[in-house]
């Protein structure tokens, strides 16, 4: 079962990585933002099921802002919430919260919401005047949109009793009702409608003419706060919606404070029941720890709060035709089957690739090509077949059976017993591998080569002018035959010159993230950059480590969130003396600088700390992530190289070793004092 979801996951996450090449990168889409975001629900919805294999949480956050408005720096980034999609989802999440803060018997509060369908702002009041407005964009950079959001007559363009600063956020909407007149109004005079509300809302808030956002009917309600420069002394988020009301802003309807599963299945019933009755969309409920003492303990993961969930609310089924599976090769050899229906509309969305996950599924479902299917999205996100309707099969549509021979290099492919993805094992040779993890490299979030996208890349594949890594910086040897080439003249060739020189200085995360290696997105490049430090110590350790009995493979996996499966890939990819090769060369061409991280500065910074025994008021994952906050690198073993050593209750052997070594002790309670002033 794990390992079924396991290939899922890296499925998923290999068509995460194309699809953001091909919309941010490229400006050529090859799917809607619908689907783009069908597939990452899917992926969160996957790791916050199974915490345990070790996949990273997303980096990316929304959309990159877009190059028409100026790009501003969040003061505070603008984060997103992890989603459930059934109550086993609620349960586990409640659960992890309870393990995280140590807590068995009590009942924590939780305040619910509605998650409304919008699009999200932080409105900057300076001395009670709004000065700014800024979208969310992908989470840390968002859009400049002051002189539209002024027109807004739901924001309050001055608050009274605020303090000197703050950033107020929540979501801007546009009611059912209008939604339906602004369309018909466009409709008659031959304009593009708007699939629905929330596209209306982004679509009016998101373009240069402040009189056409006056136009269009928006509502903003308020759900939380960024910077604010005094300490206000909230206690919890049910007081903080009433200081907002207070300050004068809407804020969302339907809110309940609860304290137990069985509450929050009576909210969801409640709130399924009267949503058609609402007049703005939701697309999900929010659940989140009311105190802010506990929200603050329990902190962030990646882009996420630990302390929040959205649980979707579902939809239901619509019938279309799947005229076509047809098979897509990853970066890392994975074969994804894709389904191509007849275009149909769900909810406002027009769908027409589902996610077929892997032979295994088709099988299980039973899914012939030319089959009348339904396609359901799930919690209105996950756009997949959940079923065939079988009186309408046709005789003549038989079963499906996977080729198995990569549809690019015609090898043949494998897989594994106990896996659900058949991989192509040709990394060496297969044309769409490399081309893939090609264009992955020159990807905005790697070596970022403005120029050089998934046309370019194929291009000069064909020509032979890129065939690895290394090619890609010596392409200025190749620039009068890139000159001739049609739809490259000689400032296009320049500029992609240039492009390329300008990426040649990479931080050592991005590099790692570059080299495409599998299941090594963002964050454990990042994870694997901050515990290695450089390059060439990060590639003795990985060729050490191949031997499972050396300590430089115990540090690796002991990596929070690595874990032995990512090990085993890493080890893999750092054994293939082609890719080596290929590394080594392009070093002569690139400079890494080493990882830095902000840190907060503390009597751990630096040191070498093992935590043994269980604690009273915290879990092991809270003081590891704390200590690691504060610059500290945990360590599993005592060593005479160990300065600090946490004690919990009953210590066991470290805390011996550790005596007899003389190394510094810090019981539970001096641990949490320090973490406190933190
Ligand atoms: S709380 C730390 N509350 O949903 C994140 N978000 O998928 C704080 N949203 O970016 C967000 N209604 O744009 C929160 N009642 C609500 C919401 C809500 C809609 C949006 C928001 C957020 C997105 C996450």
């Amino acid at each position: 079962m794990n390992q079924d979801i396991k290939n899922e996951l890296i499925s998923l996450k290999e068509k995460i990585s194309l699809h953001d090449k091909l919309y941010h990168h490229d400006d050529q889409p090859l799917i809607s933002d619908y689907e783009y975001d069908q597939i990452c629900s899917r992926y969160d919805e996957l790791i916050n099921l199974y915490p345990d294999l070790g996949f990273e949480v997303r980096d990316n956050v929304g959309f990159k802002p877009s190059e028409k408005f100026k790009k501003v720096k969040h003061k505070k980034p603008m984060l997103s919430l992890n989603n459930g999609f059934s109550n086993q989802h609620i349960e586990d999440f409640i659960n992890r919260i309870k393990k995280f803060l140590n807590i068995n018997n009590e009942e924590i509060e939780f305040i619910c919401e509605p998650k409304i369908d919008g699009l999200s702002i932080s409105l900057i009041y300076e001395k009670g005047n709004l000065t700014s407005a800024i979208t969310r964009g992908d989470g840390e950079f968002g859009e400049l949109v002051t002189n539209n959001i002024l027109t807004i007559r739901d924001i309050p363009k001055k608050i009274t009793k605020g303090p000197d600063f703050v950033e107020i956020r929540g979501e801007i909407f546009m009611f059912k009702d209008d939604f339906l007149t602004l369309n018909k109004y466009r409709d008659k005079n031959n304009f593009k409608i708007f699939a629905n509300p929330r596209n209306a809302t982004a679509g009016s808030v998101r373009q240069k003419d402040p009189k056409i956002t006056a136009e269009r009917k928006l509502n903003f309600f308020a759900y939380t706060l960024g910077e604010i420069s005094q300490d206000f002394k909230i206690i919890d988020q049910y007081n903080l919606l009433l200081l907002l009301s207070n300050w004068g802003f809407k804020t969302p309807k339907h809110i309940k404070i609860i304290n137990n599963l069985n509450q929050i299945k009576d909210y969801y019933k409640y709130m399924i029941n009267i949503r058609d009755n609402l007049n703005y969309e939701i697309d999900g409920l929010v659940y989140k720890v009311n105190s802010f003492n506990l929200q603050d303990r329990l902190g962030y993961m990646s882009r996420a709060p630990r302390w929040a969930i959205a649980h979707k609310l579902p939809s239901k089924g619509v019938e279309t035709i799947l005229n076509d599976i047809n098979l897509q090769v990853g970066r890392t050899g994975a074969i994804t089957p894709v389904g191509r229906v007849k275009k149909v509309n769900i909810g406002g969305v027009f769908v027409s690739n589902v996610t077929l996950h892997n032979e295994d599924e088709i099988k299980r479902k039973d899914i012939r090509i030319g089959d009348t299917v339904i396609i359901e999205r799930a919690g209105d996100v996950i756009p997949q077949i959940t079923g065939v309707v079988m009186e309408k099969r046709s005789k003549s549509n038989i079963s499906y059976k996977i080729s198995e021979f990569c549809p690019s290099c015609g090898s043949p492919t494998f897989k594994p017993k106990n896996e659900a993805v058949r991989r192509c094992l040709n990394s060496v040779n297969c044309k769409a591998q490399l081309i893939e993890k090609l264009i992955h490299f020159c990807s905005k979030s790697a070596f970022n080569i403005d120029g050089l996208g998934e046309k370019q890349i194929k291009l000069f594949y064909k020509l032979n002018l890129i065939k690895n890594f290394s090619d890609i910086f010596q392409l200025e040897k190749n620039k009068n035959i890139i000159n001739s080439l049609e739809g490259f003249g000689k400032v296009s060739t320049n500029n992609l010159i240039n492009s390329i020189d300008k990426s040649r200085e990479i931080s050592f995360d991005k590099f790692l993230y570059s080299l495409g290696i599998r299941r090594i997105g963002e964050s454990n490049a990042k994870l694997l950059a901050e515990h290695y430090k450089d390059f060439e110590n990060l590639k003795s350790q990985f060729l050490k480590a191949a031997n499972k009995n050396t300590n430089s493979y115990d540090n690796l996996v002991n990596i929070d969130q690595i874990g032995e499966s990512i090990a085993e890939d890493l080890i893999n990819f750092f054994k293939n003396k082609e890719i080596l090769d290929d590394i080594e060369l392009l070093l002569t061409h690139i400079k890494i600088e080493s990882y830095f991280k902000k840190k907060i500065n503390s009597l751990f910074t630096d040191r070498k700390v093992v935590i043994t025994g269980s604690f009273k008021d915290l879990s092991r994952d809270e003081a590891k992530e704390k200590l690691n906050l504060m610059g500290a690198q945990v360590v599993s073993q005592v060593s005479n190289n160990t300065d600090f050593i946490i004690v919990g209750d009953k210590p066991g052997k470290k805390l011996k070793s550790a005596q007899e070594k003389g190394i510094k002790i810090i019981n539970e309670i001096e641990f949490v004092s320090i973490i406190k002033n933190l």
